[in-house]
């Protein structure tokens, strides 16, 4: 069990634009465990390895009790269009409503570097789009048409 630090808006490193992975090695899988740690400590439905500060393709989605490890994601289809509000780990403070497609086809790699393809909708659809949004240095609020601030 490892938690790493969650970089805020502001730093950065969250606006670069992460390298393929190469090695589908320890680091990878050392990399991944910690990601998975660090979501389950704080609560969120998925998060990519540049918001922990490693510019690399990766990122997870948790979604329906199921976990999705991403690895060198692709966004080979997409269709229709839908606002919904979401939030970030790394943007404190607000959530946004967002637009995005309804539904996509994503083509990925598992971290022991096996193809696999993913249809998603809706919301499941959203969540990867914004994980993978993190990979190009892009954050929500560069995207949200109306800004909601949290009450608490
Ligand atoms: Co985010």
């Amino acid at each position: 069990m490892a938690t790493r630090n969650i970089l805020k808006m502001g730093d950065p490193l969250l606006r670069k634009i992460s390298k393929p992975v190469e090695s589908f090695d320890f680091k990878l899988h050392q990399l991944l465990d910690d990601m998975e740690d660090t979501l389950h400590s704080v609560g969120g439905l998925g998060l990519a390895a540049p918001q922990v500060g490693i510019l690399r393709r990766v990122c997870i989605v948790e979604y329906d009790e199921k976990l999705y490890e991403l690895v060198n994601p692709v966004l080979i289809k997409s269709s229709g269009k839908c606002v919904d509000n979401e939030g970030c780990l790394s943007v404190p403070g607000f959530r946004g409503l967002v637009e995005r497609p309804e539904s996509i086809k994503v083509e990925y790699f598992d971290r022991n570097g096996k193809k696999h393809h993913q249809c998603a909708e809706g919301y499941f659809a959203r969540v990867f789009l914004h994980e993978m949004d993190h990979l190009d240095g892009i954050l929500f609020a560069d995207k949200m048409i109306k800004k909601i601030i949290d009450d608490d």
